[in-house]
């Protein structure tokens, strides 16, 4: 499956995952700007990302430790998401994320 994801310098990609892998994985080893620190484990938050077009209903509601790393971010905003908080999924094939300036 593909995500569309346009970097810090407002120029989109469209990059290949698999079912379960996290969104921020495949962001980073495709290499694009994202310093994702912790890895995935929900507690740097710079795999922050802006979630597109609609989809951002389609993605579980953040856990509340997801919700109070975003609120830490001065870059946040009403579609901000962690990266590493989403899997990817087919119901996700498609997905169009922006990449915010704090995950540099
Ligand atoms: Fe650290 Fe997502 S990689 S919170």
């Amino acid at each position: 499956m593909k995500i569309l994801v346009t970097d810090q310098s407002g120029v989109e990609h469209e990059l290949e995952g698999l079912d379960g892998w996290r969104t921020m994985e495949v962001i980073r080893d495709w290499g694009l700007n994202i310093k994702a620190e912790c890895g995935g484990a929900c507690s740097c938050a710079t795999c922050h990302v802006y979630v597109e077009d609609g989809w951002f209903d389609k993605l579980p509601d953040p856990s509340d430790d997801e919700e109070d790393l975003l609120y830490s971010t001065l870059d946040k905003k009403p579609n901000s998401r962690l990266s590493c908080q989403i899997l990817l999924s087919e119901e996700l094939d498609g997905m169009r994320v922006t990449l915010a300036p704090s995950a540099a």
